[in-house]
């Protein structure tokens, strides 16, 4: 464990401060069950005391513990958002798309229990999570473990939740994050049902729109691989809210929700498939986290611009049903033919050159063959 005690300033950066800070969020506050931090909050080195006394469980237990995970139950969703962050509307097909059943998700749920110390904010997200028909399983069995102190699952509010769903809401560990999607003309919003359900029902929630306004926003940045130096890198790491927003997907451990869709939708550039643990085959899964921790970049940050961001956009822009562009908001990209995006893009023309043709050829070398004989 050598690795982690010298890397401790950046398991520090990375963990134990994420913990501190989601927990003081005036918005997460109220949602958390009776902890330590809300305990030292009331000391003037609380902040302190609570890194030394985690420093020490670290020595003790030997395990990393996990500020803050995104499951993906599902990469499928009820709407289409422009600039959705975890870019679900531009995954191309079913094959880049996932849906977890419910032994997958216990298997995996498992895998990553026994390799940490705790999970301090498990998520339950997607696409909408609520298309899972299997998740009132998957957050009752979550909530039968020790090891995680804070579920939260987050909808569009486009789908209402079953007696079974509801009945499983209520259990302590749990917030349900509602988003406001009200603006959107779909028209299928329940916020308002939600509002009602959660009141009646003593379920913990957080509407959006109450606590940080329904025009928060921001376009997503630019995705394509720069060669970037490490030093550009590591800014642009330290400044991400991202950094550590750790998605699970398909038995992957990936650095962040911008990652996961660069895995699953693009030719990744050499080196960076490193920067995945796939959680089912790693053999050693625990000294894996901690060395993932005690890392200050990801090799993914060399795909992220963020030059062009615009900030304060109404939430849950739509895409318009002609909109073709089919991996990102394609106005920032379309002049730009060095990006993988459209390396990829011209890949798949020439994937689907390649169907039209490939019956031809059969059907002309079947005719040479017939003539021949
Ligand atoms: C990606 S969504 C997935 C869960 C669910 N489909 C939903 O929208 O609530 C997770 C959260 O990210 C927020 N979000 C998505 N895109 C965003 C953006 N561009 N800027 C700020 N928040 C965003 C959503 O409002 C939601 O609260
Ligand atoms: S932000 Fe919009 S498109 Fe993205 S997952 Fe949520 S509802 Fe779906
Ligand atoms: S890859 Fe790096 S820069 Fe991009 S969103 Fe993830 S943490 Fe941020």
């Amino acid at each position: 464990m050598k690795l982690a005690i010298l890397n401790n300033r950046n398991y520090k950066q990375n963990n134990l401060k994420k913990i501190w800070y989601l927990a003081n969020l005036p918005q997460m506050y109220a949602l958390f069950n009776f902890n330590i931090i809300k305990f030292l909050k009331n000391f003037k080195f609380g902040e302190k005391i609570f890194y030394k006394l985690m420093k020490l469980r670290f020595l003790f237990k030997q395990k990393p513990i996990i500020p803050f995970l995104s499951f993906f139950i599902t990469t499928r969703c009820t709407l289409r958002c422009k600039h959705c962050n975890t870019f679900i509307p531009y995954y191309r097909n079913k094959f880049h798309q996932k849906n977890y059943t419910l032994e997958m998700f216990k298997k995996d749920l498992d895998i990553l229990l026994d390799a940490v110390d705790y999970i301090n904010i498990f998520q339950f997200i997607g696409g909408e999570p609520l298309l899972n028909k299997d998740l009132p399983e998957m957050i009752e069995y979550a909530c039968t473990k020790s090891k995680i102190n804070n579920i939260f699952l987050t909808t569009n509010a486009t789908i209402l939740p079953s007696s079974k769903l509801i009945k499983v809401l209520k259990y302590n560990r749990i917030s349900v994050q509602v988003s406001d999607y009200r603006n959107t003309k779909y028209k299928n919003i329940f916020y308002k049902e939600l509002q009602e359900i959660f009141a009646k029902e003593n379920i913990k929630c957080n509407f959006f729109q109450e606590s940080i306004g329904s025009s928060n926003w921001s376009s997503n940045q630019e995705i394509y691989w720069k060669d970037t130096d490490i030093q550009t890198l590591k800014k642009r790491y330290n400044n991400c809210f991202n950094a550590n927003c750790i998605s699970i997907c398909d038995g992957k451990w990936i650095q962040c929700i911008a990652g996961l869709f660069m895995f699953r939708n693009l030719k990744l550039e050499k080196g960076v498939s490193d920067e995945v643990i796939d959680i089912r085959t790693c053999n050693n899964l625990t000294e894996k986290l901690i060395e993932f921790y005690a890392k200050d970049y990801s090799k993914f940050c060399n795909y992220c611009h963020f030059e062009n961001r615009v900030f304060n956009l109404p939430c849950g822009e739509q895409l318009e049903q002609n909109d073709t562009s089919n991996i990102i908001p394609l106005a920032l990209y379309k002049d730009t033919p060095q990006t993988l995006v459209a390396v990829e893009r011209e890949r798949e023309r020439e994937r689907e050159r390649e169907r039209v043709i490939a019956p031809n050829c059969l059907i002309k070398l079947k005719y040479r063959y017939r003539r021949a004989s």
